[in-house]
């Protein structure tokens, strides 16, 4: 349930451009210390979203609110930070003279520290009296990152932040961003179409897909419910041919094979972990392990994303 005190929430947001209808009916919420990654394909509408958020384009219809505030209203925005994806970064001047630019833009008391305390925050302090021009991709993110940090905003709202980064780059853009949501306590919306970078940082996803929301909730409780309900349980010794053979006889259990000592159950419906365990137990197996495989969210996204191609 969306809640006026949450930092962003959508509630039935329809975006058209010229024919067509780039969001349709786009509801979520974003709570206060979240990192909510929102994600989807090229072209899904995670850019157009992330502009409405920002004052930068009207919605056509519905409501969108950031900290309280209609997104249509000037307060709203000075409490925000934002990157998108062009940095806007002036490239013949330094780090300091850019951050110096939109200290004054943003009205920064002692703005001379501040800019060293955003520079500390991601790491560019040595760099900061170099021209931008000479920077490497993951430096100009993680000095678009300390410029959307320079008013000391509650909620930054990040468009790609990694895109077009190289690995070693991209980790440390990650670190950054985590740095920001759990040292200095802010809530975090960033926009990518990487699964394996939202999985890592984010604690809360929405799934967009040609402007609609495929499906939005808790990582951890996505990747529960969507797991398979694959089981593995690890025996002291390898199960022997009859009592395999047993097993395979009561559908109910679902096992699929035997790897080694792990045995591997997909359960039917209703039968839970400890009725096999005891079944096992009850004939005489010792049981060293169990453990119930979560979905990635590679699995989650494939699974949405093929049931939108059927649909
Ligand atoms: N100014 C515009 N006029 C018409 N269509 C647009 C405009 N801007 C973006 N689009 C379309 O809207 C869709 C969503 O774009 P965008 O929000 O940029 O996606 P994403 O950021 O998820 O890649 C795309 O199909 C894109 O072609
Ligand atoms: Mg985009």
């Amino acid at each position: 349930m969306p809640v006026m005190s949450d930092p962003i929430t959508l509630e039935v947001v329809s975006k058209r451009l010229g024919e067509r209808e780039v969001l349709k009916s786009v509801s979520f919420a974003v709570k206060t210390g979240d990192v909510f990654g929102y994600l989807g394909p090229n072209g899904a509408g995670k850019t157009t979203t992330i502009r409405i958020l920002l004052g930068l384009l009207e919605l056509t219809s519905g409501k969108a609110n950031i900290l309280g505030e209609d997104v249509s209203r000037d307060e709203a925005r000075r409490k925000v930070g934002f990157a998108l994806e062009q940095d806007g970064l002036y490239e013949n001047k330094t780090a300091w003279e850019n951050l110096s630019y939109y200290a004054w833009i943003y009205e920064v008391a002692e703005s001379a520290e501040r800019i060293d305390k955003v520079l500390d925050l991601v790491g560019l302090q040595d760099r900061a009296n170099d021209r931008v021009g000479t920077y490497s991709k993951g430096m100009k993110q993680r000095l678009a990152l300390a410029r959307a940090m320079i008013h000391d905003p509650e909620l930054l709202i990040l468009d790609e932040p990694t895109s077009g980064v190289d690995p070693s780059g991209q980790r440390e853009v990650r670190e950054v961003i985590l740095n920001m949501a759990h040292g200095e306590g802010k809530t975090i919306f960033l926009s990518s179409h990487n699964l394996d970078e939202v999985q890592r940082i984010c604690n809360r996803i929405a799934l967009i897909d040609r402007g609609e929301i495929k499906l939005c909730g808790e990582l951890e409780q996505l990747q529960q419910e969507m797991s398979n309900r694959e089981v593995v349980i690890e025996t002291a010794e390898i199960t022997s041919e009859p009592l395999f053979a047993e097993l395979k006889s009561i559908p109910r259990l679902g096992l699929q094979e035997g790897r080694g000592r792990s045995l591997i159950f997909v359960p039917q419906e209703g039968v839970k972990v400890p009725e096999i365990v005891s079944f096992l137990v009850g004939r005489g197996v010792g049981i060293e392990g169990v453990s119930r495989k979560k979905a990635s969210l590679e699995e989650i996204y494939a699974t949405i994303l093929e049931k939108a191609e059927l649909s």
